[in-house]
């Protein structure tokens, strides 16, 4: 991979003509638009098939820039910028006269965030203006974290693909509102709990239910196309055996503390071993379930700490509303 000047270039002109450029974030890929065009916007909606009224994240080459974006920087948002940006960390502020209510879902709040990877960067900073991207991959589906991830998603409904390698914190930002006095978590990722609250002094809620404020609801999120289902580590090995004894394709995602017991299922898989490679790898490996036509998926959820907290609350989501065992 390597990205040229040239191709930042092109990238930054397509996003001036109200075009859809895929960026690499260090997150997952992104699916960007001009935050100040309705047309470009409403194009984003249509490639990912997401309801209008679900809000985009504005991305910005810097924090000093921030202030353009929103009404007023409430010294908690500084003090979190100050200290996560660059990074996996998307504040949730008043909103500015800037920023396309398109972006916004109508909200008189917008999401930003300044991405921790140099050719978002790059692009940021070419471009000049705020890039409103959700990630790159169909409404629901699991999130991209390679180029070819989102050409195979998303095809022609991307106007320029820039392939700025795989990404390496592979979970979501995490979204914090800091609106009022006290800041909450709407969204766990790749800023720990543990770290914003060690920066701010005080403990914070999370709030991860889906309780955005975003009209409508909807259950199943980053899911593969296999039905996911949660078990106690203990009752991986034997609820996949099961699954796949009633005749179905079953992938397994095996915990380390059973690692090395001998699994009869489809597609066997080890969890990474430290949280941060298990966080980068979770949608690689979701997706490779389903590439090699796994009808399941069993795995167990890692503890709530750290960045454990984002991995288990992808899993739950991907696991949907469905009664799990
Ligand atoms: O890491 C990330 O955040 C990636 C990369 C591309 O930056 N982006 C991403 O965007 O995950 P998306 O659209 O897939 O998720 C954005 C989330 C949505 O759940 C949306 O509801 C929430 O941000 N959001 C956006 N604006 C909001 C607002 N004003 N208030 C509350 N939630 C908001
Ligand atoms: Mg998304």
């Amino acid at each position: 991979m390597t990205t040229r000047t040239a191709d930042i270039e092109k990238a930054a002109a397509v996003l001036r003509d109200g075009g859809l450029v895929a960026l690499p974030t260090e997150t997952v890929y992104g699916l960007g638009a001009d935050a100040e065009n309705p047309a470009a916007l409403a194009r984003v909606f249509q490639a990912k098939g997401r309801p209008p009224s679900h809000p985009l994240i504005v991305h910005i080459a810097g924090a000093e820039r921030l202030g353009d974006w929103v009404r007023e920087v409430p010294a908690t948002a500084r003090l979190l910028a100050a200290r996560f940006w660059p990074g996996p960390l998307t504040l949730v502020l008043r909103r500015g006269g800037r920023v396309s209510p398109a972006a916004t879902g109508g909200l008189e709040t917008v999401a930003v965030r300044v991405p921790d990877h140099p050719v978002a960067l790059a692009l940021l900073s070419a471009f000049g203006g705020g890039v409103a991207a959700p990630s790159a991959n169909r409404f629901g589906a699991v999130s991209p974290t390679t180029a070819d991830h989102v050409r195979a998603e998303l095809g022609d409904a991307v106007d320029f693909v820039l392939d700025g390698g795989p990404c390496l914190v592979g979970v979501e930002s995490t979204i914090v509102d800091a609106t009022g006095d006290v800041p909450s978590i709407l969204r766990p990722g790749g800023v720990t709990r543990e770290d914003l609250e060690a920066v701010l002094g005080r403990s914070l809620e999370v709030d991860s239910t889906g309780r955005t404020p975003v009209p409508g609801r909807h259950p199943s999120h980053y899911a593969p196309r296999a039905r996911v289902i949660l078990v106690e580590p203990e009752n991986v090995v034997a609820e996949a055996e099961l699954a796949q004894e009633s005749g179905q394709r079953v992938g397994v995602l095996v915990p380390s503390s059973r690692a090395g017991a001998p699994v009869k299922a489809h597609t066997v898989m080890a969890v990474p071993e430290s949280p941060a490679a298990y966080a980068q790898g979770l949608y690689g490996i979701l997706r490779e379930f389903d590439r090699r036509g796994c009808d399941v998926v069993v795995v167990s959820l890692p503890a709530d700490e750290g960045l454990g907290l984002a991995i288990a609350n992808r899993l739950r989501r991907a696991a949907g509303p469905r009664p799990s065992r």
